[in-house]
């Protein structure tokens, strides 16, 4: 990476020299995401979950009674730990100086804060997950998160916009009447995001959920959007794991199927791709924003906050297409899309260049289709 800011305070925390990385590999990605600002976000954001890490393990001890059923979650903060670079400040310490860099970091980092407090009781089998990240007392907790005013999570909607506009751009003829659908759509911040991409180009926009509360917002934030006005918009609540039978979606009736950050999640993600697939027109295009594995195994920070979820962590395994539970690598995502019927996979950008020259590197979009 060339044209590096001058050195701040926290650029001791990094696992890497910015300065060193190539562009080559990030070639595909759009500008906005090809600055120092787009490794730092994930750097720091890395640094914090691994002080939190940190004090979770401490808290609990070295003897921690952890629930039988919980076991998983307690070895990937011990094989976390094990990968931390350097040690960091304490995290009191640290928050003040990243949020001194990067305010807008607050969401992220009061995330990450609302999971630390609830890990012991969690571990220890006392409290749930949608428990500690759904509380009530918090009702902004994942509307300040799930915005593209958080530059951590906002990456992933520009990156998965982006690649869809790229792939239409190489069907050529591009369509201006696009029909899209958008799975786990959340508080409707990819929608933003892809429509500020394509606009003029999309005719109507269907945004599904498995969240009544995210759905809301995600109709509020559409309202107010300019862009979004000659758009016919519905929403429509879908729970993916649920067999595509039970939908209410026409078959064969979509162009482009929207989907960030929610397949990960699905029970029997083969299963869902396929009943995805289902409802694309001929040439229909799917495209995934998704948190991406840099290796089988290898711990990334988003699941310090997701695995306390259930519905992360108990999903059907598959030696080939789901070898563990959470993110998938890019190699499960490829085997994942083929079995379900899918060609033309591309990453944005290439994963395993991008990787190569930056090894904590675990955004990526995809785009696939089904003739
Ligand atoms: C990481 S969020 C995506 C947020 C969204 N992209 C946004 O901009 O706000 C994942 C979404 O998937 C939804 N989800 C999780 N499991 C689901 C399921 N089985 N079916 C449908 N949606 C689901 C969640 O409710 C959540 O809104």
């Amino acid at each position: 990476m060339t044209g590096a800011a001058p050195s701040l305070r926290t650029d001791g925390l990094f696992t890497i020299d910015f300065a060193r990385i190539p562009l080559e590999p990030f070639s595909e990605m759009p500008p906005e995401l090809r600055t120092e600002r787009f490794f730092r976000v994930n750097e720091l954001t890395n640094a914090y979950v691994d002080a939190r890490t940190r004090d979770v393990v401490a808290q609990m001890g070295v003897s921690a009674p952890v629930a039988a059923d919980r076991s998983n979650v307690w070895q990937w903060l011990q094989r976390k730990l094990a990968c931390a670079g350097k040690l960091t400040p304490g995290a009191v310490e640290l928050r003040r100086l990243i949020l001194e860099e990067l305010p807008s970091l607050g969401p992220a980092l009061d995330l990450i804060d609302a999971a630390f407090e609830g890990y012991p009781g969690f571990l220890r089998g006392e409290r749930t997950g949608s428990s500690i990240l759904f509380d009530p007392g918090a009702p902004e907790l994942w509307n300040s998160y799930f915005s593209n005013a958080n530059p951590l999570y906002a990456a992933g909607n520009i990156l998965a916009a982006h690649a869809a506009a790229l792939a239409l751009d190489d069907q050529g003829g591009v369509k201006s009447s696009l029909r899209i659908l958008e799975v786990g759509a959340g508080c409707g911040s990819a929608a933003e995001a892809l429509i500020a991409r394509l606009a003029g180009r999309i005719e109507s926009y269907r945004l599904t959920d498995i969240s009544p509360g995210f759905l809301r917002k995600a109709r509020e934030r559409l309202d107010v959007l300019e862009a979004a006005g000659p758009i016919a918009r519905t929403y429509q609540l879908l729970d993916l794991n649920r067999p595509s039978s039970t939908w209410r979606l026409p078959a064969l009736e979509v162009d482009l199927i929207h989907a960030v950050n929610v397949l990960h999640s699905v029970r029997d993600v083969v299963a869902t791709l396929g009943g995805l697939g289902e409802l694309l027109a001929p040439g229909g295009l799917l495209v995934l924003g998704e948190c991406i594995r840099p290796a089988r195994g290898q711990p990334v920070h988003p699941e310090f906050v997701f695995q306390l979820l259930d519905e992360f962590r108990n999903v059907t395994l598959d030696p080939l297409t789901r070898p563990e539970p959470g993110f998938l690598d890019a190699a499960s995502w490829r085997a994942s899309l083929e079995q379900a019927g899918f060609h033309g996979i591309r990453f944005v950008p290439d994963f395993v260049k991008a990787v190569a020259a930056y090894p904590a590197h675990s955004l990526g979009a995809i785009t696939a289709r089904r003739d």
